[in-house]
């Protein structure tokens, strides 16, 4: 079901199956980067959302399905994807950084630390809500709601990835892994203990993703699932988990004041307070492999890209919750 109506949203850009069937893999290539394109260009489009949706769902689909190797799918999915991030490389900001810090990892893991704590995603309006106890539970559901979508999957991006890194490294990872799966205790694996709290604020709903919230998961798969080395996941899967708690503590801290229990927000006192060492663990497991500066190149536009993908997913949500309250104050 999903890679036809994958397919169909191709199609109606313009007839991608046709095209592909008479193997015209030029002319699919063309008009996928046309739209990507489109997209890029404006963030706020409906290029965009149709985009971002289009990779969610072949995603989606990979993650039940696998890379379907010998199949029409398999090919064009590639190809799709290829096209989409050679793209989307096109529109990153592109940062140089200093030669100050270049050839020595260390030194550059911690410059790289500072950057990551200043980061625009760790002080987002967002969380002035959250401080404030602005926050209706509706509102409360429909963040739990866009936030639940990547945290259910982040442990296949950690096992996805590790396929990749050298066998010292996914020591690492596996013991991250062994962390989100509850330390042997598969009821207190992060996507279980989220549950009862998504289920008091009324459940999960289809409608409520966000295309910022397709778009983080659709880069950590490219950075992951479709690795070009292993130094794009160090600096993206490093940022994202050093940064967790910074962003996360509001959130606690506001659903303790709506009077919840410690059993309800257990979720979120894991990733502040037991936790906080897996962005160490990723810098730290890395480091033997940064040797070039082209490797700290790498591992510091990663880093932004996935932190700019996970502040757009606080975007989405804000803008999400203003404008309900702006269609409810007008009516
Ligand atoms: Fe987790």
């Amino acid at each position: 079901m999903v890679e036809l109506t994958t397919i169909e949203k191709l199609s109606s850009k313009a007839s991608f199956t046709e095209l592909f069937q008479a193997g015209d893999l030029e002319n699919l290539i063309w008009e996928v980067k046309l739209f990507a394109h489109k997209a890029f260009k404006n963030k706020n489009s409906a290029d965009w959302r149709e985009l971002q949706f289009m990779l969610f769902e072949m995603n989606l689909y990979l993650m039940q399905n696998g890379y379907g190797l010998g199949t029409s799918r398999s090919l064009k999915e590639w190809v799709i994807r290829d096209t989409i991030e050679r793209v989307e490389k096109q529109y990153q900001l592109q940062e140089q950084i200093s030669s100050e810090p270049n050839n020595d990892a260390a030194a550059f893991i911690s410059w790289l630390k500072e950057r990551i704590s200043t980061h625009r995603v760790n002080h987002h309006p967002l969380f002035v809500l959250f401080d404030n106890d602005d926050l209706s539970a509706e509102e409360v559901r429909y963040f739990l709601s866009n936030y639940r979508v990547n945290m259910q999957r982040f442990h296949l991006h950690v096992a996805a990835y590790s396929l990749i890194v050298p066998f010292e490294m996914r020591e690492e990872l596996y013991h991250n892994l062994y962390d989100e799966f509850g330390q042997g205790d598969f009821s207190q694996a992060h996507p279980n203990l989220f549950e009862p709290l998504m289920n008091y604020f009324g459940g999960a709903r289809e409608e409520d993703i966000n295309p910022e919230t397709c778009h983080l998961l659709n880069t950590k798969i490219s950075l992951c699932w479709f690795a070009d080395g292993l130094h794009y996941g160090i600096g993206g899967m490093g940022a994202l988990e050093l940064a967790i708690p910074l962003q996360q503590r509001h959130i606690l801290a506001h659903l303790r004041r709506r009077g919840l229990n410690e059993e309800m927000v257990k979720f979120f006192v894991v990733h502040c307070e037991l936790d906080e060492d897996h962005g160490e663990g990723w810098f730290n497991a890395g480091l033997p492999y940064i040797r070039t500066d082209e490797d700290l190149q790498k591992i510091f536009d990663s880093a932004m890209r996935m932190l700019e993908a996970r502040a757009g997913v606080y975007d989405g949500i804000l803008r999400g919750i203003l404008s309900r309250r702006m269609e409810r104050q007008a009516r």
